[in-house]
Protein backbone atom coordinates (compact mmCIF):
# COMPACT_ATOMS: atom_id res chain seq x y z
CA UNK A 1 0.00 0.00 0.00
CA UNK A 2 2.03 3.26 -1.12
CA UNK A 3 1.29 6.31 0.91
CA UNK A 4 1.17 9.70 -0.34
CA UNK A 5 3.88 12.30 -0.34
CA UNK A 6 1.10 14.48 1.72
CA UNK A 7 1.30 11.44 4.54
CA UNK A 8 5.00 10.90 4.55
CA UNK A 9 5.25 14.69 4.81
CA UNK A 10 2.77 14.74 8.07
CA UNK A 11 5.09 11.21 9.40
CA UNK A 12 8.29 13.86 9.17
CA UNK A 13 6.64 16.81 11.22
CA UNK A 14 4.41 15.04 13.62
CA UNK A 15 4.16 13.41 16.48
CA UNK A 16 3.19 10.07 15.69
CA UNK A 17 1.59 7.22 17.93
CA UNK A 18 2.66 3.56 17.54
CA UNK A 19 0.25 0.86 18.59
CA UNK A 20 1.97 -2.66 19.38
CA UNK A 21 0.78 -5.83 21.51
CA UNK A 22 1.35 -8.86 23.36
CA UNK A 23 0.80 -12.00 21.43
CA UNK A 24 -2.12 -12.98 23.53
CA UNK A 25 -3.55 -8.89 22.37
CA UNK A 26 -2.28 -6.52 25.57
CA UNK A 27 -2.45 -3.06 23.43
CA UNK A 28 0.48 -0.41 24.00
CA UNK A 29 0.65 2.77 22.18
CA UNK A 30 3.76 5.42 22.91
CA UNK A 31 4.67 8.61 20.87
CA UNK A 32 7.13 8.59 18.70
CA UNK A 33 9.27 11.82 17.11
CA UNK A 34 11.49 9.77 15.16
CA UNK A 35 9.98 8.84 12.26
CA UNK A 36 10.38 9.13 8.66
CA UNK A 37 9.18 7.29 5.43
CA UNK A 38 12.62 6.04 3.57
CA UNK A 39 10.04 4.93 0.44
CA UNK A 40 6.32 4.96 -0.57
CA UNK A 41 5.39 1.96 1.27
CA UNK A 42 8.44 1.51 4.10
CA UNK A 43 8.59 3.68 7.38
CA UNK A 44 11.34 3.74 9.20
CA UNK A 45 11.23 4.24 12.90
CA UNK A 46 13.79 4.56 15.81
CA UNK A 47 13.99 3.03 18.67
CA UNK A 48 16.01 4.74 20.90
CA UNK A 49 14.09 3.93 24.44
CA UNK A 50 11.70 1.08 23.73
CA UNK A 51 11.16 -0.87 26.40
CA UNK A 52 7.20 -2.93 26.24
CA UNK A 53 7.55 -2.09 22.55
CA UNK A 54 10.42 -3.65 21.50
CA UNK A 55 9.19 -6.69 23.67
CA UNK A 56 5.80 -6.78 22.16
CA UNK A 57 7.43 -6.35 18.75
CA UNK A 58 9.91 -9.20 18.78
CA UNK A 59 7.04 -11.44 20.04
CA UNK A 60 4.45 -9.83 17.21
CA UNK A 61 5.34 -7.58 14.47
CA UNK A 62 1.90 -6.07 13.55
CA UNK A 63 2.10 -2.39 14.33
CA UNK A 64 -0.65 0.15 13.99
CA UNK A 65 0.01 4.12 14.23
CA UNK A 66 -1.96 7.03 14.05
CA UNK A 67 -1.55 10.89 13.50
CA UNK A 68 -3.15 13.76 13.34
CA UNK A 69 -1.68 17.12 11.43
CA UNK A 70 -3.39 20.09 12.81
CA UNK A 71 -1.91 22.47 9.92
CA UNK A 72 -2.92 20.39 7.05
CA UNK A 73 -6.77 18.95 8.41
CA UNK A 74 -5.34 15.33 8.15
CA UNK A 75 -5.50 12.35 10.26
CA UNK A 76 -4.77 8.96 9.60
CA UNK A 77 -3.98 5.07 10.58
CA UNK A 78 -1.67 2.82 9.07
CA UNK A 79 -1.33 -0.75 9.71
CA UNK A 80 1.85 -2.60 9.34
CA UNK A 81 4.73 -5.05 9.56
CA UNK A 82 7.63 -4.74 11.29
CA UNK A 83 11.59 -6.04 11.06
CA UNK A 84 13.83 -5.06 13.47
CA UNK A 85 17.52 -4.22 12.36
CA UNK A 86 20.53 -3.99 14.44
CA UNK A 87 23.16 -3.33 11.92
CA UNK A 88 23.52 -2.98 8.17
CA UNK A 89 21.83 -0.44 5.93
CA UNK A 90 18.49 0.01 7.60
CA UNK A 91 20.44 0.61 10.91
CA UNK A 92 22.77 3.27 9.28
CA UNK A 93 20.12 4.82 7.91
CA UNK A 94 18.67 6.23 11.81
CA UNK A 95 21.45 8.40 11.87
CA UNK A 96 20.53 10.36 8.82
CA UNK A 97 17.16 10.62 10.08
CA UNK A 98 18.15 11.64 13.85
CA UNK A 99 20.32 14.21 11.99
CA UNK A 100 17.64 15.49 9.70
CA UNK A 101 15.09 15.47 12.40
CA UNK A 102 17.34 17.44 15.41
CA UNK A 103 18.15 19.74 12.76
CA UNK A 104 14.39 20.90 11.69
CA UNK A 105 13.12 20.86 15.32
CA UNK A 106 15.92 23.74 16.04
CA UNK A 107 14.34 25.58 12.91
CA UNK A 108 10.76 25.11 13.82
CA UNK A 109 10.34 24.43 17.60
CA UNK A 110 7.66 27.14 18.70
CA UNK A 111 8.72 27.96 22.72
CA UNK A 112 6.05 28.59 24.86
CA UNK A 113 6.87 32.04 26.56
CA UNK A 114 7.22 30.64 30.35
CA UNK A 115 10.17 30.06 32.61
CA UNK A 116 9.05 25.89 33.26
CA UNK A 117 8.57 25.66 29.60
CA UNK A 118 11.87 26.97 28.96
CA UNK A 119 13.41 25.10 31.46
CA UNK A 120 12.07 21.75 30.02
CA UNK A 121 12.83 22.22 26.50
CA UNK A 122 16.59 22.94 27.37
CA UNK A 123 16.77 19.51 29.58
CA UNK A 124 14.95 17.98 26.49
CA UNK A 125 17.81 19.26 24.40
CA UNK A 126 20.45 17.88 26.74
CA UNK A 127 19.11 14.82 26.58
CA UNK A 128 18.16 14.43 22.76
CA UNK A 129 22.08 14.88 22.77
CA UNK A 130 22.78 11.63 24.35
CA UNK A 131 20.30 9.35 22.50
CA UNK A 132 21.79 6.42 20.68
CA UNK A 133 19.83 4.31 19.11
CA UNK A 134 19.32 0.77 19.58
CA UNK A 135 17.26 -0.39 16.59
CA UNK A 136 15.62 0.46 13.75
CA UNK A 137 11.89 -0.41 12.97
CA UNK A 138 11.44 -0.75 9.42
CA UNK A 139 7.38 -0.44 9.02
CA UNK A 140 6.23 -2.30 5.92
CA UNK A 141 2.85 -0.57 5.47
CA UNK A 142 -0.06 -2.88 4.22
CA UNK A 143 -3.52 -0.36 5.36
CA UNK A 144 -3.82 2.98 5.74
CA UNK A 145 -7.36 5.00 6.75
CA UNK A 146 -8.09 8.53 7.13
CA UNK A 147 -9.56 9.32 10.93
CA UNK A 148 -11.81 12.34 8.95
CA UNK A 149 -15.21 12.42 8.57
CA UNK A 150 -15.93 11.62 4.85
CA UNK A 151 -17.12 14.42 2.46
CA UNK A 152 -19.40 13.56 -0.44
CA UNK A 153 -16.20 14.26 -2.58
CA UNK A 154 -14.77 11.48 -1.45
CA UNK A 155 -17.50 8.72 -2.24
C1 LIG B 1 7.39 13.44 22.34
C2 LIG B 1 8.01 12.07 22.49
C3 LIG B 1 8.66 11.49 21.41
C4 LIG B 1 9.28 10.23 21.55
N1 LIG B 1 9.92 9.67 20.48
C5 LIG B 1 10.53 8.47 20.61
C6 LIG B 1 11.23 7.89 19.50
O1 LIG B 1 11.27 8.41 18.40
N2 LIG B 1 11.84 6.69 19.70
C7 LIG B 1 11.81 6.02 20.93
O2 LIG B 1 12.41 4.96 21.05
N3 LIG B 1 11.12 6.55 21.97
C8 LIG B 1 10.49 7.74 21.85
N4 LIG B 1 9.80 8.27 22.91
C9 LIG B 1 9.64 7.45 24.13
C10 LIG B 1 8.47 6.46 23.94
O3 LIG B 1 7.28 7.18 23.69
C11 LIG B 1 8.23 5.56 25.20
O4 LIG B 1 8.31 6.33 26.35
C12 LIG B 1 9.20 4.41 25.27
O5 LIG B 1 9.04 3.58 24.14
C13 LIG B 1 9.00 3.52 26.52
O6 LIG B 1 7.68 3.03 26.54
P1 LIG B 1 7.33 1.46 26.30
O7 LIG B 1 7.91 0.70 27.48
O8 LIG B 1 5.83 1.41 26.30
O9 LIG B 1 7.95 1.03 24.99
C14 LIG B 1 9.20 9.53 22.80
C15 LIG B 1 8.53 10.13 23.88
C16 LIG B 1 7.95 11.39 23.73
C17 LIG B 1 7.24 11.99 24.92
Amino acid sequence: MKMSEEIKQMLDENIVYLATSTNDGKPNVVPIGLAHAIDDEQLLVVDVMFKKTRKNLEDNPRVAISFTDVKRWGSYQLKGIAAIHTDGEIFDEVQRVMKEKSERRKAHTDVIDDPVIEERVRRMGEWRKRLRPKAAVLITIEEIYSHMPESKEDK
